[in-house]
């Protein structure tokens, strides 16, 4: 299975800081933010990664990454999204380097304490559709919402007002090859963006949709709190072995 790694978007939730440095490449306690997510991958046995980039940066991160020695991999992809369309928009980017097979991806700003091998080995025995990671937080509203009809996801709300549950649904996908064709179909939410939450409503409808329950701390370091909590979960736990 490949790995993606998404950290286009200009991060306006963290502005003034990110007026002038990309928001991926700031601290979470030692380490540069997206340091997290390739680790996540690396960890779950996944050895090519492309990583999706934008900003005025973006250069920044071939500097820092290089080729993806420091995780142990042979080489890292890189690709690049102008402006600011949507995870769904950044994850259709990385079609041809899919090679038709499955993906795990994950957002460059989800910060994670333990391990996601079970659920990707998981997917790996999966026939067909999509597999999602939840967890239940104080404040789902702020994040894609599932409601239940019994054991199965019967919808996902994005930031709804009332949340139908305590579940978040966190920045870890993994999708099998016809999401570039469920991308495709996708409009552009109020927002102006192709809305990832849009791509998991498609397949839990066709009813190919699993998910599992994610073990220890996450935390989405995307806001001004969330990544004072990742620098404090961190250096209280640890992450991801790093
Ligand atoms: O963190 C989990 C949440 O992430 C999910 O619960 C939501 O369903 C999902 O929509 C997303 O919500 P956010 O509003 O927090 O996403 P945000 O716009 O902050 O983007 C998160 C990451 O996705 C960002 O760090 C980089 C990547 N991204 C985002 C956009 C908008 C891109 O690569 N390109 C983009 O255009």
């Amino acid at each position: 299975m490949r790995g993606v790694v998404l950290a286009g978007g200009l991060g306006t939730r963290l502005d003034p800081i990110t007026r002038i440095i990309n928001k991926h490449l700031l601290p979470v306690y030692d380490k540069p933010m997206i340091y997290y997510p390739i680790r996540t991958l690396v960890n779950a046995g996944i050895e090519d990664i492309m990583i999706v980039t934008g900003g005025r940066d973006a250069g920044d991160f071939l500097r820092l990454l290089g080729n993806g020695r420091e995780f142990g991999l042979k080489h890292l992809d890189y690709t690049y999204q102008e402006g600011e369309g949507g995870i769904a928009e950044a994850l259709g980017l990385t079609r041809h380097f899919s090679r038709g097979g499955k993906l795990c991806v994950i957002l460059g700003d989800n910060i994670i304490q333990g391990n996601v091998v079970s659920a990707v080995r998981a997917f790996a025995r999966q026939d067909r559709g999509a597999r999602i990671l939840l967890k239940q937080v104080p404040d789902p509203g702020r994040y894609g919402v599932p409601t239940f009809s019994g054991p199965e996801i019967g919808e996902i709300e994005e930031k709804p007002a009332v949340p139908a549950s305590s579940y978040a649904v966190t920045g870890i996908y993994m999708f099998d090859e016809t999401v570039f064709e469920k991308i495709d179909r996708l409009e552009r939410s109020d927002r102006g963006e192709l809305e990832i939450t849009d791509v998991n409503n498609q397949y839990i409808r066709e009813g190919t949709m699993r998910w599992d329950v994610l073990d220890g701390w996450w935390t989405d370091a995307g806001t001004v709190d969330g990544l004072l909590r990742a620098s404090q979960l961190v250096a209280d736990t640890g992450a991801n072995n790093l």
